[in-house]
């Protein structure tokens, strides 16, 4: 299994100040050193965190394959296919919202999206696709000319985190009150089977499956598990992490889950 590590909320800490620190560009050692496999990162249409710089400088330096995430917006994926990473990742973008929630609607934008992937497929480049977890998603995903998909966790991390993790400064804490333990565990048993289903589902049609969000050194074990999921990409928690233990050793601790979860060493 590949680990892709999303390193844009180094640009989010140099972001809060303005000025040129901390630079992701300066993560790619320590990705490689860690073993990660993959860098990933997100130009979003707010430049947020990630910028055209940012993208250039990490494509010309990295010795690993760089995967961009990118909203349906024109320029920028002229731009990116100008840039030629390994993959274009086609997420949801909301101005307001925090971080990418749910994968993309596919129905409401067949014609925008499969122009899109056409565009980057013809660029040289892998077309990939950000998705909610339905096996439906997956066909159509094939059908529009993704040659990827990436299986969006978030509805598995939220429950998790609403089962074990500190609700008091969460979002889902008033949910997670309205329910028992035991439909949480159902729920959170539920989301993991569906991953299961659909990622099978998914690399029976060929595709390349991976699968992100909200996912960290605690509850990436369970998805870890699914054998047709060749790659995940997290960002926020191994960050998150780094300020205390460093970047090469939060990205180790997530490399050791997915390794004890697989079975290897
Ligand atoms: N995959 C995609 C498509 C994303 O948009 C994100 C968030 O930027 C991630 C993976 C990583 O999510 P997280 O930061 O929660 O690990």
């Amino acid at each position: 299994m590949n680990l892709g590590v999303n390193i844009d909320h180094i640009a989010t800490l140099r972001e809060s100040r303005q000025i040129s620190e901390p630079n992701p560009l300066y993560a790619l050692p320590y990705l490689q050193a860690a073993g990660a496999n993959q860098v990933t990162i997100h130009l979003r249409e707010d430049r947020r965190h990630i910028c055209e710089d940012d993208v250039c400088a990490i494509l010309a330096q990295s010795s690993l394959p760089v995967n961009i995430e990118s909203s349906l917006n024109a320029e920028i994926l002229e731009f990116l296919c100008a840039q030629r990473p390994h993959s274009i990742t086609l997420v949801p973008e909301r101005r307001e919202e925090i971080t990418t929630e749910g994968g993309l609607e596919l129905q409401a934008n067949e014609q925008r999206i499969a122009s899109a992937l056409e565009k980057i497929a013809k660029a040289g480049i892998v077309p990939a696709l950000f998705v909610d977890p339905t096996r439906e998603n997956m066909q159509k995903s094939y059908e529009l000319g993704a040659r990827k998909v990436e299986l969006h966790t978030g509805h598995y991390a939220n429950v998790w985190l609403m089962l074990h993790g500190n609700l008091s400064r969460t979002r889902h804490s008033i949910k997670a009150l309205q329910k028992s333990r035991e439909e949480l565990r159902s729920e959170l048993d539920t989301s993991v089977w569906n991953l299961h289903d659909v990622a099978v589902f998914a690399q029976n049609l060929g595709l390349h499956v991976a699968a992100g969000h909200g996912l960290n050194a605690q509850n990436v074990g369970e998805v870890a598990k699914i054998g047709a999921i060749a790659e995940l990409n997290i960002g926020h928690s191994i960050i998150g992490r780094a300020v205390f233990v460093g970047l090469k050793e939060a990205i180790g601790e997530i490399l050791d889950a997915i390794n004890k979860a697989r079975g290897a060493s």
